[in-house]
């Protein structure tokens, strides 16, 4: 089995490294805090946080996970906290009463899924989710926790909640939390400029109510350590100047590091050859040619001017909207650069990293410095 692991969250073996993070976070939690987590998609920071849960549960501090991704509307909210909420309790029945006292529109019900285990959810047939319900929902972590039983709530994507802005969702959630006192909050997600906007923005209601984490890469020596014990495990040699060349190909993302091993292992499993720079070329030709149609597609999306600004970008991303960028990479303005960048920005194409814009997809990157390089891609 191939021993690298992306695109989902890594646990076990296939975590390393984010000691002094974890135990920050650890430490500012269970000290009463609350903590908004920074970093771009694919750092790693949802890996991280379940692995901060699994601490704090050691500590006896119960732990409730949300994402907020796949919350479209205020009855989805509802649907899935209520769902993330029951996700760790042992006396469902409990938990039952304790959610129909609480929340007093929506019908809890208990019932069993395919592998007959109990499985709790809500029915609000015709219960319009107001304010009212939400507000009462938001107290639950609150009622299930008390002075010698901790909770603490992830929310990840946390960016996403500006979608539930018409029911006044950012200060209803403001005004909970310095209500609670057994409940502390750890916001995390992947948009830093609407994040920021958030927590920075003194007009906003989350203005300094949290301690200020961010992540980088990982470190590069434990990185190349890391991927030396899997190759060598699989009788593949790799010496730490590729291990080099290989993470510098990915960027330093922690998710395109193990992407690229992971080609690169299936590679060589069956001759077993060493690890050499040409190998990892050949390996990013064959990612690319994989993304190909979707690169192009995203690609051929994109106006004219973005079009421009994401060739600039493979080349340069300092100083974006100064007068010698517009000039050396003739584009048009200054303020169709802001529109192009802000634009890419938003839609996660591009990201504001120590100050610089970068792509966010280093194989994209590639593709798109081909494209211009009029390599086929
Ligand atoms: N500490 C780590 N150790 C090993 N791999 C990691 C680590 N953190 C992240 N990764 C890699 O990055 C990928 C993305 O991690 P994830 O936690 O989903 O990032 P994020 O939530 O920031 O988008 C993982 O699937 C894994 O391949
Ligand atoms: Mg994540």
């Amino acid at each position: 089995m191939n021993p690298f692991k992306y695109g989902t969250v890594v646990h076990g073996g296939d975590f390393f490294d984010r000691k002094e993070e974890c135990s920050r976070i650890v430490e500012t939690l269970s000290g009463g805090n609350n903590i908004v987590l920074y970093a771009p998609r694919r750092f790693g920071k949802t890996s991280l946080v379940f692995k901060v849960m699994e601490q704090l549960e050691k500590k006896n501090i119960t732990c409730v996970y949300f994402d907020f991704m796949t919350v479209y509307s205020p009855e989805a909210f509802v649907r899935l906290y209520a769902k993330a909420l029951s996700a760790k309790q042992t006396n469902l029945e409990k938990f039952v009463k304790t959610f129909a006292s609480a929340v007093k529109n929506i019908r809890p019900t208990l019932g069993f899924n395919a592998d007959g285990e109990a499985e709790f959810s809500v029915d609000f047939a015709n219960t319009v989710v107001d304010e009212t319900v939400v507000a009462e929902l938001l107290d639950m972590p609150e009622t299930l926790g008390s002075k010698n039983k901790k909770v603490v709530v992830f929310f990840d994507e946390f960016q996403e909640a500006v979608r539930l802005e018409h029911i006044n969702f950012e200060n209803l959630l403001r005004s909970k939390i310095q209500q609670q006192v057994n409940t502390n909050y750890l916001f995390l997600g992947s948009k830093t400029h609407i994040l920021h906007e958030l927590f920075d923005n003194k007009k906003r209601a989350f203005y300094h109510s949290a301690s200020q984490i961010s992540i980088g890469p990982l470190p590069e020596a434990d990185t190349i350590t890391y991927l030396q014990n899997k190759f060598t495990a699989s009788g593949i040699a790799f010496d730490a100047e590729t291990g080099r060349y290989l993470i510098s190909a990915a960027e330093h993302i922690p998710h395109y590091v193990q992407l690229l091993a992971s080609e690169v292992w299936q590679y060589l499993i069956d001759t077993k050859k060493p690890v050499t720079k040409k190998v990892v070329d050949c390996c990013v030709t064959q990612v690319l040619a994989l993304k190909g149609d979707y690169y192009m597609e995203l690609f051929d999306r994109q106006s004219q001017s973005r079009k421009q600004v994401l060739q600039a970008l493979t080349v340069s991303g300092k100083n974006v909207f100064s007068a010698a960028y517009i000039t050396t990479y003739r584009l048009t303005s200054v303020s169709t650069v802001q529109r192009a960048v802000k634009e890419l920005v938003e839609e996660g194409i591009a990201e504001k990293l120590d100050g610089e814009y970068v792509l966010a997809d280093p194989f994209f990157k590639a593709f798109v410095a081909n494209m211009m390089r009029g390599i086929p891609v």
